[in-house]
């Protein structure tokens, strides 16, 4: 049984439209025997000319600088998870990202890719297997990671009170506005070459399950696919990793998780004050998002990168199926202000040229036709 979801159009005929997509869809919801079963995301891995400049824009994003070495700087968020991002020296690039898994499975990759297992640094602990994945992003799996004294975290909102429920009395709302801690680093999300051959490597290697696929009108491959960890009967996030189909490849978007609706909107209103002197540029939102239906604002480091803040977002456990929707401008937020063109990337014209002229003759999943329907469809 597979579920279905729109907001346009006569239903009867979309859903029509999106049980001929699932039919004729060539890319699988799941491995059936994967190779190992990931448990989550661990890090993210940044190379930045200038790690200072770099770190500031994380500091105001709400992570708190743990460990600062010559070369590199790692970033934390409140929880006890070892850190969120490390910020390497060099020409910028988002070459790695780092997975949580068991050590038996670490072991399990490193036989099965001939690889060596590494040890890290002392003060990230743990051991890992690195791989490269089809798009040649580093994909570290880690076990064993140092765990970090917890930070207890001043709640950003007091007790709600509601029309039926008021349980603030005597006391008023006075938000401090300042970066808000986040909790955790969600999800990362990817432009890819091939999203066939991409998602089904990580199905096949890590277990990833398909939580929803969206599709352009009419294409057998979906142009963008959100995928959860299989723990089992354990309810997970909506999605941890995503790829997508756009015309400049590699990184989208990565995702932090806040606590509340309110630290989301206060987090935003101290990066807008921060935004002109240190060359943030706001993505979208504030939003609610349809696939996940997290509370989203996104953001624009200095270099470029986008990042998002998030709260409430949906949590899946293996019971739950694989969702089939039509890509539109329309089909990525319940409510909110429109998708802006910083968030679509329409404001980097000249590089997404020549990546399109770059990319056309290579036979890869950015076709003109493809092209054509983006357009069409944002
Ligand atoms: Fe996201």
């Amino acid at each position: 049984m597979v579920t279905f979801m729109t907001t346009t159009g006569s239903e009867n005929t979309v859903n029509r439209e999106l049980e001929k997509l699932r039919r004729e869809c060539q890319v699988k919801e799941c491995c059936s025997d994967p190779l190992t079963k990931v448990e989550g995301l661990a890090y993210l891995v940044l190379i930045r000319p200038d790690i200072e400049k770099a770190a500031k824009f994380f500091v105001d994003y709400g992570l708190l600088l743990d460990i600062r070495t010559e070369k590199r700087i790692y970033l934390r968020g409140v929880s006890a998870e070892h850190h969120l991002i490390i910020i390497e020296k060099g020409p910028q690039a988002l070459t790695t990202i780092g997975l949580k898994a068991s050590e038996g499975d670490v072991q399990r990759l490193a036989h099965h890719y001939d690889q060596t297992i590494q040890a890290h640094p002392t003060q990230m602990g743990g051991q890992y297997v690195s791989l490269k994945d089809p798009d040649g992003l580093v994909v570290e799996v880690n076990c064993n990671l140092s765990t970090l004294l917890p930070i207890d975290k001043v709640p950003c909102e007091s007790n709600w009170n509601t029309g039926d429920e008021k349980t603030r009395k005597n006391e008023s709302v006075r938000n401090v506005i300042s970066p808000v801690t986040v909790r955790k680093l969600g999800h990362s999300l990817h432009s890819v070459a091939n999203i066939k051959k991409t998602v089904h490597w990580y199905q096949d290697t890590f277990g990833f399950i398909v939580s929803d696929f969206q599709f352009l009108p009419g294409d057998e491959n979906p142009i963008v696919v959100f995928m959860r960890v299989d723990r089992g009967e354990v309810p997970t996030d909506h999605h941890t990793l995503g790829f997508g189909i756009t015309p400049e490849l590699g990184h989208i978007h990565s995702a932090f998780e806040m606590d509340t609706f309110e630290e989301v909107a206060v987090a935003g209103h101290w990066m807008s004050k921060r935004a002109s002197e240190m060359q943030y540029k706001h993505g979208w939102g504030i939003g609610r998002h349809i696939l996940g239906s997290q509370v989203f604002d996104y953001w624009r480091d200095p270099y470029g990168d986008l990042f998002e803040h998030y709260a409430d977002g949906d949590l899946f456990n293996r019971e739950k199926n694989t969702g089939y929707h039509l890509f539109n401008g329309s089909a990525q937020h319940q409510w909110g202000p429109d998708m802006t063109a910083e968030f679509k990337g329409l404001n980097r014209p000249w590089n997404t040229f020549k990546s399109v002229l770059r990319r056309i003759p290579s036979n890869d999943d950015l076709s003109i036709r493809r092209l054509a329907k983006m357009i069409k469809a944002i």
